[in-house]
């Protein structure tokens, strides 16, 4: 039975009890009080103030308190009771000591709420990552009454973290199947330095055994094996990179160089398929802040798409531009298109889906690796049929001087 002698106040507040959101009542009027003082002496920059003044921010903590809280706060600060609770406002900032100083700015300047993700210390000592917001009141409400709801996102923030994780693997293992079908440009590529180490070698041997001892001219071969050893190992090098378990590591880099890099990994694809590949890059040479090997893999995942979708069209002579410049937004741009049968409308929407393919063979995940990547770097990637024919993708990445842009 509803108890029918209750009033209107104490129905809400029971109520508030049994919200499954964590509620803290506040009562600010003391800082309340102080923060009108400043507000006469004239203080309009308040986070310089508090900055400059630290000892206001701890004091807040002490003269700040909670007159209320519900079940579900009790539950999630691991306490016994709500009295535990129910104390200055100081054990709530123990994981993210500035983020009192942030709610008095927010307050001082008339802001109507707050909210920010952050971490709690509960009282059985677990850090909580938590969703924090603050709502502070205005005329004609009651003054002295800020309310601050905390909910707990610790299962959220693990399954995002696993999501990362899972990601990470995924483009892992692609990266690995992209080698494996990259396998015959590779070997191809590895083995010209390693043909021309041979013969530079036994050509020396030959001049060695004449007799007639030319140091000069076996100087020049032993250099030559030199320069091939080291392009053979350099190939061998960037394949590990791109096997490796990897972090996201951005540097800046001349974007025209890994371009150029990325695209000797489908030469031979390109030689044995009759297909012309040309290129137009910025002559500005853009510096961009990238990760090398994923930038590399873009440009290589969009390189394999386009040689399958003229393999698959046959007919006239294949061809696939690559071009870098700048967007004049403080990003570089770089566009792979080529002359194949380009993409169904109804399909330029999901291109980019993961495990969407059209291809008996595809997977589907190359694009949606590629838009990963980019997105990691601030950039975006479009997809899109050129007015000629062929399909066009073109993707940015930052510029490390966005300064330079309009230099070309
Ligand atoms: N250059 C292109 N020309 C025409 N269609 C393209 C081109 N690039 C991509 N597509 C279309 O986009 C789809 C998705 O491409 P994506 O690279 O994600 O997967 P996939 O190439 O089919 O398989 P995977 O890359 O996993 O081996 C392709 O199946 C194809 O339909
Ligand atoms: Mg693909």
């Amino acid at each position: 039975m509803p108890d029918r002698t209750a009033t209107g106040e104490e129905k809400y507040r029971s109520l508030i009890q049994h919200l499954p959101t964590a509620l803290w009542q506040v009562d600010s009027r003391r800082t309340g009080a102080v923060m009108d003082l400043i507000r006469v002496e004239g203080v309009r920059d308040i986070a310089a103030f508090l900055d400059a003044n630290p000892d206001f921010v701890e004091n807040a903590k002490d003269t700040v308190v909670v007159s209320e809280v519900n079940i579900a706060a009790v539950a999630l600060f691991r306490a016994k009771r709500p009295n535990d609770l129910i104390r200055p406002v100081r054990y709530l900032f123990e994981a993210d000591p500035d983020l009192a100083k942030r709610v008095m700015v927010a307050h001082y300047n008339g802001e109507r709420n707050l909210i920010e993700e952050t971490r709690m210390l509960a009282f059985d000592g677990t850090v909580i990552d938590v969703r924090f917001s603050v709502t502070f009141p205005r005329p004609p409400e009651q003054l002295d009454t800020t309310f601050i709801s905390i909910q707990d996102i610790s299962p959220r923030l693990n399954t995002e973290r696993q999501l990362r994780k899972l990601q990470a693997d995924f483009a892992r293992a692609a990266r690995i199947a992209t080698l494996g079908e990259l396998a015959t440009s590779i070997a191809h590529e590895i083995s010209q330095p390693l043909t021309a180490i041979v013969s530079n070698g036994e050509a020396s041997l030959r001049w060695l055994a004449r007799g007639d001892h030319d140091c000069e001219k076996v100087a020049q071969l032993t250099s030559k094996i030199v320069t091939n050893a080291r392009r053979a190992s350099d190939i061998i090098q960037r394949m590990r990179g791109m096997a490796a378990k990897h972090e996201l590591e951005r540097h800046p880099l001349d974007l025209n160089d890994a371009v150029q890099e990325a695209m000797m990994f489908i030469g031979h694809d390109v030689e044995s398929k009759t297909i012309v590949l040309t290129t137009a890059f910025d002559a500005g040479r853009p510096t961009v802040v990238a990760d090398r090997v994923q930038l590399q893999q873009v440009v290589i995942n969009l390189l394999i798409n386009s040689v399958q979708a003229l393999v698959r069209r046959g007919g006239e002579c294949g061809r696939i531009e690559v071009r870098t410049s700048r967007d004049g937004g403080g990003f570089a741009s770089i566009s792979v298109g080529d002359n194949g049968p380009g993409i169904a409308e109804a399909d330029l929407e999901r291109v980019f889906d993961s495990f969407f393919s059209t291809k008996e063979s595809g997977l589907g995940v190359g694009l949606a690796i590629c838009q990963t990547i980019v997105a990691a770097h601030g950039g975006e990637i479009r997809a899109a049929n050129r007015p000629q024919g062929g399909a066009q993708f073109v993707f940015t990445v930052p510029l490390a001087d966005p300064g330079l842009d309009q230099a070309s």
